[in-house]
């Protein structure tokens, strides 16, 4: 996608010997789709789960393994080749790092490749750690975690639960390759893990409001916006929920999903789960309008149906209590935009509101990208360029964590 963040990204990728290294084919294919330079250094054991053929192949470039490349033997070409990748990537991600590569970089060794650059680097470090569930827990490997982000400022992607090599199951599976590109494009993007020990709900999609068991009124939102508010907010560390009407999109399986259809449906579950959460995001394009009766038979050509009869659903944010929680709306319009978005904020008595405009190209309903402008309710105004649905949501959550 044209103005991609990883377009142009110089990234290393380090892997060390878990069997999660074969991840490792996906996380260089998806960042060299996406326009990133990949370099990637292998640690001895690695190349017992996978070879540097595949890697290379992948990323097109040379893949490094030994500490003393052949280039630089009996003396001759003798780089700093270390200093050179080091100062050279605007980013390294380690994946999988093992307990031991961990181990090894948070106590300051150097002792193959990968460490070394590691010890040298200038630029952000992402760690994707993968062990089984009890070298995971090993107090020693959390407490070289710690130290990682704290001596380092390294970033994090915790492993997931679920099944894992040895036939157990626990947590220590590696991060999902698409969530450590997210990650990625966090990290190089500047955004930084600011949310931590936030409590955000997020609503997404559309609302659909039946007729009869066939056919609904509904609208052309995809959810696409609001998935990525929570994606964003989960990887930048808030404790998420995500209340959606009908969407095919997916989200983290950290993030409490609930999934509801109607409008009166998506009332119910903000109100009992905005108590639990401190912000509440209302991306979802609510249906304003239901009918008056639903009929529990197929409406048949013959019944000559020629009206439905309307009437007014209730207006979520209008009827929340607000007291000590910060809200955000969302207002989609085709004219007049900024004083509809005005009234709207002043009239739902939010915080904060997001305004995009049908008349913006590429922007709105089922893109990817969207341009928005945020008003807060002291009156400041900010007008953000075209982007896409991922760093907007970042955007996003930055305005809103000022607030
Ligand atoms: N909203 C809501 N409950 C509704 C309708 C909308 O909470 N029944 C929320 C939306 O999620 C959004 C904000 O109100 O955050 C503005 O929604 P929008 O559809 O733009 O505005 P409406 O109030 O429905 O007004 P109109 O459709 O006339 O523009």
């Amino acid at each position: 996608m044209k103005g991609d963040t990883l377009s142009g990204k110089k990234v290393i990728l380090g892997v060390s010997g878990g069997i999660a290294a074969y991840k490792a084919c996906l996380i260089v294919r998806n960042l060299v789709k996406r326009g990133a330079e990949v370099r990637v250094i292998m640690t001895p054991s690695a190349l017992e789960f996978i070879t540097p053929l595949t890697l290379s192949t992948l990323s097109g470039n040379e893949v490094i393994v030994n500490i003393f490349p052949e280039t630089q033997k009996n003396g001759v070409n003798l780089k700093t080749w270390h200093i050179e990748y080091a100062t050279w990537a605007d980013l390294m991600i380690i994946a999988p790092a093992t307990i031991n590569t961990i181990a090894k970089i948070s106590n300051g060794f150097a002792d193959n490749a990968l460490t070394t650059v590691a010890s040298a680097l200038r630029c952000p470090l992402l760690i994707a750690p993968a062990a089984d569930m009890d070298m995971y827990n090993n107090p020693v490997n959390r407490e070289n975690l710690r130290k990682l982000k704290e001596l380092l400022g390294a970033t994090i992607v915790s492993g997931e639960e679920g099944f894992l090599a040895s036939g157990l199951s626990g947590m220590g599976r590696m991060a999902d390759p698409e969530k450590i590109i997210d990650m990625a494009e966090l990290c190089l993007s500047g955004f930084k893990q600011d949310l931590l020990g936030r409590k955000i709900l997020v609503t997404a999609g559309p609302t659909f409001e039946d007729i009869d068991p066939v056919r609904f009124i509904g609208n052309r939102s995809s959810g696409k916006m609001g998935f990525q508010i929570a994606k964003a907010a989960y990887l930048r560390g808030a404790e998420v929920t995500l209340i959606s009407g009908p969407s095919s999109e997916k989200a983290y399986p950290e993030i409490k999903l609930i999934k509801v259809r109607s409008a009166s449906q998506m009332k119910l579950a903000v109100e009992e789960n905005l108590i639990s959460n401190d912000t509440l995001i209302m991306s979802a394009a609510v249906a304003d309008y239901r009918p008056h009766n639903v009929s529990v038979k197929k409406i048949k050509k013959e019944d000559s149906l020629s009206s439905i009869s309307l009437v007014k659903t209730d207006d979520i944010l209008s009827c929340l209590d607000k007291v000590g929680k910060t809200i955000v709306g969302f207002a989609l319009e085709t004219d007049e935009e900024l004083k509809n978005a005005q009234d709207k904020l002043k009239r739902k008595n939010l915080d904060m509101i997001v305004l995009n405009s049908l008349n913006d190209k590429n922007a709105g309903f089922e893109f990817d990208t969207n341009k928005i402008t945020v008003i807060k309710n002291t009156g400041e105004r900010k007008d953000y360029p075209l982007h896409s649905k991922f760093i907007t949501a970042n955007n996003i959550l930055t305005e809103l964590n000022k607030l």
